[in-house]
């Protein structure tokens, strides 16, 4: 990004008086409507009596033009009068300028307007200049954030949670790392318990070394499934067998908590594992790892790659134990029935809905919860991070509230630092094969509908160089933006169909919007340096004007997307920037353009836009793609 220096001599260059003072939180050199807030609130102190310091972070953005580009709430400043009649005031003694129209005034606001001219020449220069680093400003610089997210179990179905997870995870990882933090992506698998004793015990039955190999996924699953048949056929034989105890009058001879001969031995497998056996374990590791290597392809087609995997079999004992003796120490834990409890309702009324929880069985293994407080206090020590996100489904919410709670009764005062960022379900998600899905057939079957979709238009169809590619790539923007485009609390369909249309807000469409740019650019194949130098006096429709204000809000669509973590904060934004492209074609013509000057220009805006959708797409987890 250029300095303030540079950026206060290309101000003037343009033939403005620019000191261009340093708010907090002020970035003009990547956000070119700071420039404008620097700009105002200079202006207005003297007007107001009030220092600029404090009317700065008053000059919000707004989410709809009619409304302005900027505006500034007058109560904010408290002031003595009517904010009505001061905001007339301010309004009328704001001087003509080429940065703002005439101030207007809506009841207790002033809202001010981008004079057109000028909003070219500073956004399309700071675009093009910035390319991909248009948008975020580095605040995070120096501070560390774990993202936790995806987290699947092995052997067991990849769920719609861990989709959302995958998709909303990926995305705020992309975010932090965006604005400079130092961003560990943490995978914290699913991956002990007694089910895996289960497995074992299945997969001596029914496994098959080449196709664990080949598919180890789907090949657990199904021995899953296969062992979990056996235990249920031996749990109605001996309910069979106590129910006719019960004619016969010999029910003392049957133990009512007799369990099978599978259920034993697996058991016994996952007691084996527990003490450390080295046998045991190397039948899980393999599995373990098996099932990464296959995840990580997976996930690589998300653009996603991971910092650690870690999981539930990673928490050390000690880590644990340290942990129990901590709480009981500090009066957090208790026994009951043989069990170690935490009675939340002790900690008051604001807490009694977290019930209670069990941290130490009776037999003395750890639960889920048990090894969520190791895992955290672990990650602190290794870490140090300033911040730690656990991107989970809303039925954790009590899970997550329970740990955090936990972490805070302990002392630590790191504890403030975590977050649990929670999203509703995906109702009906399945593939046309059956309800059980995994990540990798969600992303087949999407590649495979579009693939449909596209073969529809035959001759687009014959056009395209990498069908296959572009399939994959739009297919998957499909997936993802269907996730993304409401708020993340709120539950949606999951609808093939709907989300590979090219019709309405999908990922279609902006993948669509994006390789018509990038054709736009093809055809007009006009040099960079041409761009760079181009006549933006030309850009005088209202429809490049509105294009211009919505790409000057970009770095301020992400501020804001920082405060709100929802991905649909910039979905909505794309949407809307795209809307405004599609409207400006028919009117700001390139290639039938016959003045060069004036194509030039337009190309220039388009290049922006172009760059600005890329950006928003990469953060988005998308890969726009140039033709389709
Ligand atoms: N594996 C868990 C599940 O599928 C999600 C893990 C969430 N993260 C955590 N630290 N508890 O339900």
């Amino acid at each position: 990004a250029p300095s303030l220096e540079e950026l206060s001599n290309k101000l003037s260059s343009l033939g403005l008086k620019d000191p261009l003072p340093k708010f907090e939180g002020s970035n003009p050199s990547t956000n070119p409507v700071d420039i404008y807030r620097c700009y105002i609130a200079d202006q207005l102190a003297p007007i107001t009596g009030v220092d600029a310091k404090v009317i700065y972070p008053g000059l919000e953005w707004t989410s709809s033009f009619e409304k302005g580009d900027l505006v500034l709430a007058v109560p904010r400043l408290r002031l003595k009068g009517k904010p009505q009649d001061l905001a007339a005031e301010f309004a009328a003694k704001f001087p003509e300028n080429p940065y703002t129209e005439k101030v207007t005034v809506q009841g207790t606001f002033l809202q001010f307007f981008f004079k057109a001219g000028l909003l070219s020449k500073i956004v399309i220069p700071q675009v093009l200049e910035l390319e991909k680093k248009y948008g975020p400003a580095p605040t995070g610089t120096g501070k560390r954030i774990i993202v936790e997210f995806s987290s699947p179990n092995i052997a067991k179905p990849f769920h719609a949670g861990h989709l959302r997870s995958t998709i909303i995870g990926g995305f705020l990882a992309n975010l932090y790392e965006a604005f400079g933090w130092d961003v560990i992506r943490m995978n914290y698998l699913g991956d002990w318990g007694k089910q895996f004793g289960l497995l074992a015990v299945g997969y001596q039955r029914f496994g098959d070394e080449e196709k664990l190999k080949n598919d180890p996924i789907h090949h657990l699953y199904q021995v899953y499934v296969q062992i979990n048949k056996v235990i249920e056929e031996e749990n109605a034989e001996l309910v069979a067998k106590q129910e006719e105890a019960k004619k016969t009058g010999e029910l003392l001879k049957v133990d009512p908590n007799q369990k099978g001969p599978t259920d034993n031995e697996a058991r016994a497998f996952f007691a084996r594992m527990e003490a450390g056996d080295q046998e045991a374990l190397g039948l899980w590791k393999k599995f373990r790892d098996l099932s990464i290597e296959k995840y990580k392809d997976t996930y690589a087609r998300l653009n996603i790659t991971y910092d650690v995997y870690s999981g539930e079999s990673m928490v050390a004992k000690e880590s644990m134990e340290k942990a129990a003796v901590m709480m009981k120490e500090k009066g957090v834990s208790e026994e009951s029935e043989g069990a170690v409890i935490v009675d939340f309702t002790k900690f008051g009324k604001e807490f009694k809905k977290l019930g209670k929880a069990v941290v130490m069985k009776k037999d003395g293994t750890t639960l889920y919860l048990t090894r969520d407080i190791g895992a955290a206090v672990e990650r602190y020590e290794k870490y140090k991070f300033d911040k730690m996100i656990y991107v989970v489904a809303s039925q954790q919410d009590l899970h997550l509230a329970q740990l955090f709670k936990i972490m805070k009764e302990l002392g630590y005062e790191w504890a403030d630092r975590m977050q649990h960022i929670n999203f509703g379900m995906v109702l009906g998600m399945s593939t046309r094969k059956g309800t059980v899905v995994f990540l990798d057939d969600i992303l087949q079957e999407a590649k495979d509908t579009m693939h449909e979709v596209m073969k529809k238009n035959e001759v687009k169809y014959a056009q395209v160089e990498d069908p296959e590619y572009v399939a994959d790539t739009v297919g998957r923007a499909g997936v993802m933006i269907q996730d993304m485009s409401g708020k993340r609390i709120n539950n949606y369909k999951f609808e093939m169909d709907r989300m590979t249309s090219f019709e309405g807000d999908t990922g279609p469409y902006l993948q669509y919007a994006h390789a018509r740019l990038c054709s736009i650019a093809r055809k007009a194949n006009i040099p960079r340096e041409e761009l760079e130098k181009a006549n933006l006096e030309h850009l005088t429709e209202p429809q490049a004007t509105k294009l211009l204000r919505a790409l000057a809000q970009y770095p301020d669509v992400l501020v804001n997307t920082m405060k709100t973590l929802e991905p649909t904060t910039i979905v909505t934004y794309l949407f809307k920037m795209t809307h405004l492209l599609s409207s400006s074609y028919e009117v700001l013509l390139v290639v039938n353009e016959k003045d060069r000057e004036v194509a030039t220009a337009r190309m220039a805006l388009y290049e922006a836009a172009r760059i600005v959708l890329n950006n928003g797409m990469r953060m988005l987890g998308l890969t726009p793609v140039e033709r389709m």
